[in-house]
């Protein structure tokens, strides 16, 4: 008889473009609680991630930090997992989609795929930026609506009336890497065709259990036509080539998915080929995938096409989530409710936002929104005031009354097997995902257990040996109920587990009550939100938000009037002008500052004059410039030049002014 199930959960895969944030978040968290639930008790659950590695964005960003694509991967690989790491998000395995792995599975079923007859080749026409000498994605084209006429909209959609459209329907469209005029340019790309699959997908639709809202969103799209989709990107490009093809790659939404199944592979080859086949052969085991509903399009349409075409299985479900709304107002950086996930970590505990999200996450894919006035509220009077001031009072009694002995039975046995009524609904809640409801029936378990104690008054007892098993039974509450709390809150769990003398918890063990042991002294397990935690948190968020508009402003090359001040001008006259051995731009210069004497200068002008024809020109020099060591020698000024149509000119200072007039 089977006992256990084999299950593979997959969360999305975080693009290594940028830093894990508080919405990100919601996802990882929803997974984890989900396989810690699963793994408590007693399924076998691998979960799977990676970061997703590949495409433009990623390639010019590296660009732009002047590291190659692998560096800046390998950098921002490392700070994603120490973010989960810390919001105690644990994955059996995390790897990326650029892998040696990855690559071979990518090719080996885009092959099987072409054989199949799933993909065809079109030439088409596309923008292309002639400068950046790059065809561009829609994303880095804006222009006005070809609908509402409203400007600096992106290339595929407007943000003003919400119009989709192609990128050649832009009117006046740009180039946003370059600012200039994109032209278009023919190429040949590869497409899957995804209308092969239309049977297919209303057959999966209906047999497998997705929700209610996705299964009309995707009976919406198969009533509508199905297009095939571009599968090729043109170099440059950060990706995996495609078989036989020069300059070709796949697009970054063919190898991430495949990223799940080669991240499954790398783990189970080092894990003793755990859940062998399981992507063959729906027998092996269940999958499923946590998704925002960003992305359902990719992994419930595209994905189970990709799978079946190339001979694999499909995943069993597709579990949606909704978006992140930070004080009801949508994640954004200039109004201070971007929250990287490193920013939270310095004012706050990552299991209260585990907590706080429980409360709030259920089976449904609308938005959830983060309120600090109301996860203080929660934290500090139902998870501090009520659940850990539980646990504080029973082992105080204990403490004081039988040196932290557990009696060796309970107080009233009938009441504890009571009070473990709901546990059955609390484990069915936790497998549909509705952990907001199981928070709340765990929660009223503590009213529960607080009102025992309160019913009992073990301080007014004089039988010592009754004060023992009340506060043990009580403490026998706050033990199942922190068993229950655990894949919520698995930090909780483990120091309670050190406090109890115990091990590995697992589900089946809130049932059965802790008797006849030492227990450790109470150390506060959690404490209070302070207003000023989250005073300090908005404020980082605020400064940063400030700095961020000085980038920008920056970024437009304006300084600011007290910058331009320090500069300290005056004229000097060239008195000598020298070439310089094994220098091929500079030039030595000697300039006379009258009463501040004369100055040595080097000067990268050597390509716009010859060495002698400066020789007595007088021009502005920046006299109030730190000395700086050059290979030649020490340069201690500058002296003008401007630009003036692709040349530099040397600013000469030729007249001045005396009695009024102007003289050489
Ligand atoms: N790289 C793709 C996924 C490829 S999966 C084969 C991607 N990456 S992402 O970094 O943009 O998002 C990762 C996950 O986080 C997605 O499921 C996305 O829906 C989710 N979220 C990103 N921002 C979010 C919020 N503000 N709120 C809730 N979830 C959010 O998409
Ligand atoms: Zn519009």
């Amino acid at each position: 008889m089977k006992t256990k199930n084999n299950i593979l959960v997959t969360s999305a895969l975080p693009y290594a473009n940028g830093p894990i944030h508080l919405g990100h978040l919601v996802e990882y968290i929803q997974t984890d609680i989900w396989v810690r639930f699963n793994k408590s008790i007693g399924n076998d659950v691998v979960y799977i991630c990676a970061d997703d590695a590949h495409g433009t964005p990623i390639m010019l960003k590296a660009k732009q930090q002047g590291i190659s694509p692998e560096e800046l991967i390998s950098k921002t690989k490392k700070e994603h997992e120490n973010d989960f790491r810390e919001f105690f998000i644990q994955f059996d395995h995390y790897s990326s989609t650029n892998s040696k792995k990855n690559e071979e599975l990518c090719k080996e079923i885009f092959l099987k795929l072409h054989e199949s007859g799933h993909i065809s080749q079109k030439v088409i026409s596309q923008f292309y930026d002639e400068k950046e000498k790059i065809f561009l994605p829609d994303r880095y084209i804006k222009g006005t609506c070809p609908k509402c006429k409203s400007e600096d909209q992106y290339g595929d959609s407007c943000e003003q009336c919400g119009a989709t459209y192609s990128p050649t329907d832009l009117i006046n469209p740009i180039s946003v890497l370059s600012n200039t005029k994109p032209m278009t340019k023919d190429t040949n790309h590869y497409f899957f065709n995804l209308k092969n699959f239309k049977d297919y997908l209303i057959n999966w639709t209906k047999e497998h259990d997705l929700q209610p809202s996705i299964k009309n969103k995707l009976n919406e799209w198969l009533n509508d036509n199905l297009n095939d989709w571009d599968i090729t990107r043109d170099a440059p490009y950060f990706g995996f080539k495609i078989p036989n093809e020069e300059n070709k790659y796949f697009y970054v939404w063919v190898d991430a998915p495949i990223g799940y199944i080669s991240a499954f592979e790398e783990y189970s080859k080092n894990n003793g080929n755990k859940f062998d086949g399981i992507w063959q052969n729906e027998d092996h085991g269940e999958i499923y995938h946590f998704i925002g509903k960003d992305i359902a399009y990719f992994h419930s349409l595209f994905w189970p096409s990709i799978l079946n075409g190339a001979g694999y299985r499909t995943p069993n479900s597709v579990y949606c989530h909704g978006f992140l709304t930070v004080n009801g107002k949508k994640m954004s950086k200039s109004r201070g409710t971007f929250i990287k996930a490193s920013d939270y970590l310095k004012h706050l505990d990552p299991e209260f936002l585990r907590y706080y999200f429980a409360s709030r996450l259920n089976d449904s894919i609308e938005d959830i929104d983060l309120n600090f006035d109301d996860l203080t509220k929660k934290i500090n009077s139902d998870l501090v005031g009520k659940l850990i001031n539980l646990a504080s009072r029973c082992s105080s009694f204990l403490e004081k009354n039988s040196d932290l002995m557990l009696s060796k039975k309970l107080e009233n046995k009938e009441k504890f097997t009571e009070f473990l009524n709901d546990v059955g609904e609390i484990k069915k809640l936790y497998s549909q995902r509705k952990y907001s409801n199981a928070v709340n029936k765990i929660m009223s378990m503590t009213d529960k257990a607080n009102q025992y104690i309160n019913e009992n008054k073990p301080w007014a007892m004089k039988d010592l040996s009754k004060v023992q098993e009340i506060s043990t039974q009580g403490l026998n509450y706050f033990r199942s109920i922190i068993i229950l709390l655990g894949p919520v809150m698995p930090d909780l769990l483990k120091k309670t587990e050190n406090m109890l003398n115990e091990n590995n918890l697992a589900w089946e063990n809130c049932l059965s009550p802790l008797l006849d042991k030492k227990i450790e002294k109470f150390t506060p397990l959690k404490t209070r939100i302070q207003k000023e935690d989250i005073q300090r948190l908005n404020n980082e968020l605020n400064e940063k938000n400030n700095e961020d508009k000085k980038k920008v402003k920056n970024m437009s090359n304006e300084i600011e009037y007290e910058d331009f001040s320090k500069i300290k001008l005056r004229v000097g006259e060239i008195i000598s002008a020298d070439n310089i051995d094994g220098a091929d731009k500079l030039l030595k210069l000697t300039v006379n500052l009258g009463e501040l004497g004369n100055k040595e200068i080097f000067a990268g002008i050597k390509k716009f004059y010859k060495a002698d024809d400066l020789v007595g020109l007088k021009t502005l020099v920046v006299e109030n410039l730190k000395p700086k060591k050059m290979k030649f020698g020490t340069s201690s000024g500058m002296v003008l030049a401007a630009d003036s149509d692709g040349d530099i000119i040397v600013i000469e200072a030729s007249s001045k002014i005396k009695n009024g007039s102007r003289v050489k």
